[in-house]
């Protein structure tokens, strides 16, 4: 049978070298798909790619420029207040900033989202501050976002929105996940008291996702600015040798081990406990009147990936600043800064982290003890099954006393 007539016949061939085993992969695959042949496939292909950057255009700057205000300077930054879209698209000079970091808002969880939804109305939400984001950040600049997950009301199961807000940055915008980073806080609470307390259905969530992105795959960094204390293991090994030795893993660990290179290069899980109660900032607000703000980071946050990923001089940029904390520690390690936040009241609490003079980060390095948080292996404690016996309906009803 011959072919069926085309509303747009194709004329011209378009020629693309492939190896032998890449045609003969695609060809399985398009077979696989149900393609009727190879061309249709890589049409396909074309279409999709062309959807996704379709999708990720649609997310433009504001249509119009809203009011941006200058609320404070200091030495090396400036605290705007306002929308950071206006910033992103209006203010800012593309391709000026080293390194974004920030923590947005947090899920929208609402009432009626138990399905999708939820992820789908944050990435949504989000796009335009993507589109911002990729036309401020430098080639070889980083974006850091903390990201806390979310319970869906009523369950107990979790949103996906931060995954998909991950998916969505590295897809649609075409940014790279250099690393994903995880913060635990040691210090948080059990909660949802109901899943983890009463019902006993999940366990503690102490961690934030961390989401480490770039434009290119090769972002300026160097693990040597954020290296840990070695453990007393480490100072013994180093003191009295090692034996070279096959590891159970099969990995030869070579005497190189032996080399003090000043410190251990650090695990992707950052342990900062979050309870901050005495504080200048507290203090302020206290005496002023003002709410502090109620999700603050911890000032290690921001200045792990400062020092990761920028120099002295470079534009450090916080689009949700909150109550400026990015911007109290990029003053400190002499780098620009600009903050933008769009409630005034917890700019006028940020207020009180620039009125003293700034501690020099040689200071405050000297000021610096580290802190070391113990964290058992799992099931140290013996069970009696017969006694502890599971919620054999899920945790969907509470137990009877
Ligand atoms: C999770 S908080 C950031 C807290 C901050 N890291 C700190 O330690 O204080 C997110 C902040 O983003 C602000 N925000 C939300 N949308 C914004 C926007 N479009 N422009 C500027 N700020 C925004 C909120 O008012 C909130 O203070």
């Amino acid at each position: 049978m011959g072919r069926p007539p085309v509303s747009e016949p194709k004329d011209a061939v378009a020629s693309m070298r492939l190896t032998r085993q890449e045609r003969a992969e695609m060809k399985e695959i398009a077979k696989s798909l149900g393609f009727r042949s190879f061309g249709d496939y890589v049409r396909f292909l074309h279409n999709k790619s062309q959807d996704e950057v379709k999708l990720a255009r649609k997310s433009k700057a504001p249509a119009k420029e809203g009011k941006l205000t200058l609320f404070h300077t200091t030495k090396y930054g400036k605290i705007y207040n306002g929308d950071s879209l206006d910033y992103l698209f209006y203010k800012a000079k593309p391709k000026s900033v080293n390194l974004i970091v920030t923590s947005p808002p947090f899920g929208l969880t609402r009432q009626k989202s138990y399905g999708n939804e939820d992820a789908d109305q944050y990435c949504k939400w989000f796009r335009p501050f993507a589109e911002g984001f990729r036309r401020v950040l430098k080639e070889d600049g980083s974006l850091v976002i903390d990201i806390g997950g979310a319970w869906k009301p009523g369950i107990p199961t979790r949103s996906l929105y931060h995954y998909e807000l991950l998916i969505m940055l590295c897809k649609e915008f075409g940014f790279h996940l250099c690393q994903e980073h995880y913060w635990w806080n040691p210090a948080k609470l059990p909660t949802p008291a109901e899943w983890v307390n009463v019902r006993r259905v999940r366990v503690k969530d102490a961690v934030n996702c961390i989401w480490w992105l770039s434009l290119t795959p090769f972002p300026k960094a160097n693990n040597r600015r954020v290296l840990s204390p070695y453990s007393s293991a480490m100072h013994n090994l180093l003191e009295n040798g090692y034996k070279p030795n096959l590891r159970p893993s099969g990995h030869d660990i070579s005497d190189k081990f032996q080399k003090n290179n000043g410190g251990a290069v650090p695990p992707n899980l950052l342990a900062i406990a979050n309870t901050e109660s005495q504080s200048q900032y507290l203090d302020y607000c206290r005496d002023k009147g003002i709410k502090p703000h109620p999700a603050r980071f911890p000032q290690l946050l921001p200045e792990y990936f400062i020092r990761l990923l920028t120099d002295s001089g470079d534009l450090v940029l916080d689009p949700f600043a909150g109550s400026c904390v990015t911007g109290m520690v990029a003053e400190r390690m002499k780098r620009k800064w600009v903050a933008v936040e769009m409630n005034s009241e917890y700019l006028r609490g940020a207020l009180s982290r620039f009125s003293q003079p700034t501690i020099t980060s040689k200071s405050s390095n000297k000021k610096l003890k580290p802190t070391v948080y113990e964290i058992s292996s799992p099931c140290p404690i013996p069970v009696d099954e017969t006694e502890i016996k599971l919620a054999g309906d899920g945790g969907a009803f509470r137990r009877r006393k």
